[in-house]
């Protein structure tokens, strides 16, 4: 039988490891503090902020939730991520994305100070972990790494097929693997016979956005199954593709009108040697790794 690795645990038991440390902070007069950009009414966007900002009280951490009109310009949000980057009460600064077309998100994301990019998405950042410096890396990717260590999933001289290669998934993910030691294949859209490379995977991550896109004829038996994706799924059709005759899901779309889907069929779980399932795999992991990057970074900055 596949081992499931439930990312319910284990984002719960580093959620409890980062609220140990922010006592221990508050021991020394520290407060970690993260402030969350969210512009406009983007309905997943707002569900996800209110997740972090969630997480942080949990946790002891002081947020600050920011909210910009829609119609906001760049040079509005370059002077909002100036103040953010002076104050002294923040350590993490969280720009929620999609931002709206007007806003050029590459020129903000840059305008973050790189000890307070807790989504690790700035070019400092990405420069560090590329050349092995610590970092502040991003959060899914080493989300990923957390549910294979803490699995005890061997990762060292392992082959991990990477399929994606966007700068806030695959690009990391596979460099953390390869920091690992993990030997590292980097599978994307132009990649030649994708099956016969994802059939040599020890450790498969699928991080594409394409629902049940990797099949189980491109599963090695006994491998390990990281399935990144979040695909919603609306209609008939597609939820019979995956999940016909499965009474619980049925239950879900009926009262939703949706379910969700990874980027793996789950029709593949069955041959694998564990799988992070979606919902309950990944997805949970990113919001732990933020409120563990808030507190390195509320560290880091203090040389402690
Ligand atoms: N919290 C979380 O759990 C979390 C966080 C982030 C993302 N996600 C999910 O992870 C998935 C990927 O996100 P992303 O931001 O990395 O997406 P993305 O920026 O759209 O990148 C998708 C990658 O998949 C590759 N790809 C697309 N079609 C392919 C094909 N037919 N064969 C092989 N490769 C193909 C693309 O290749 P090219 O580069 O050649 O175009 C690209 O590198 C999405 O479902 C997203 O919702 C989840």
């Amino acid at each position: 039988m596949p081992k499931i690795l439930d990312g319910a645990a284990i984002a719960a038991a580093i959620k409890q490891e980062v609220g140990e440390e922010v006592r221990a902070l508050a021991g020394e007069g520290i407060r970690p503090g993260l402030a969350a950009v969210l512009v406009g009414h983007v309905a997943a966007s707002e569900i996800y902020v209110r997740s972090k900002v969630q997480a942080c009280a949990e946790l002891g951490i002081y947020s600050d939730l920011i909210t910009p009109a829609a119609t906001v310009t760049t040079e509005e949000m370059l002077d909002l991520v100036g103040a953010l980057n002076a104050r002294d009460d923040i350590d993490g600064i969280l720009i929620q994305l999609p931002l709206p077309a007007q806003v050029d998100t590459k020129a903000l994301l840059d305008a973050v100070a790189p000890e307070k990019d807790v989504d690790g998405f700035h070019p400092v950042n990405a420069g560090r972990l590329l050349s092995g410096r610590p970092a502040l890396a991003p959060c899914t990717p080493a989300g990923v790494i957390e549910i294979l260590k803490r699995s005890h999933i061997p990762i060292a001289g392992q082959h991990a097929v990477v399929v994606g290669r966007s700068d806030i998934v695959g690009k990391p993910v596979a460099l953390l693997l390869l920091h690992e030691n993990a030997t590292v294949t980097i599978c994307h859209s132009k990649t030649r016979d994708l099956g016969a490379i994802t059939r040599q995977a020890d450790i498969l991550v699928a991080a594409i956005g394409r629902p049940g896109f990797i099949t189980p004829g491109m599963v090695r038996p006994g491998a390990t199954l990281i399935d990144v994706g979040i695909n919603r799924l609306t209609t008939r059709e597609e939820f019979d593709r995956f999940f016909a005759g499965d009474a619980k899901r049925e239950a879900t779309f009926a009262k939703r009108g949706s379910t969700i889907v990874g980027d793996i069929d789950p029709k593949a779980y069955g041959i694998s040697g564990a799988y992070t399932p979606v919902p309950g795999g990944v997805g949970l992991l990113t919001i732990a790794m933020l409120m563990a990057n808030t507190v390195r970074a509320a560290k880091m900055r203090r040389g402690l």
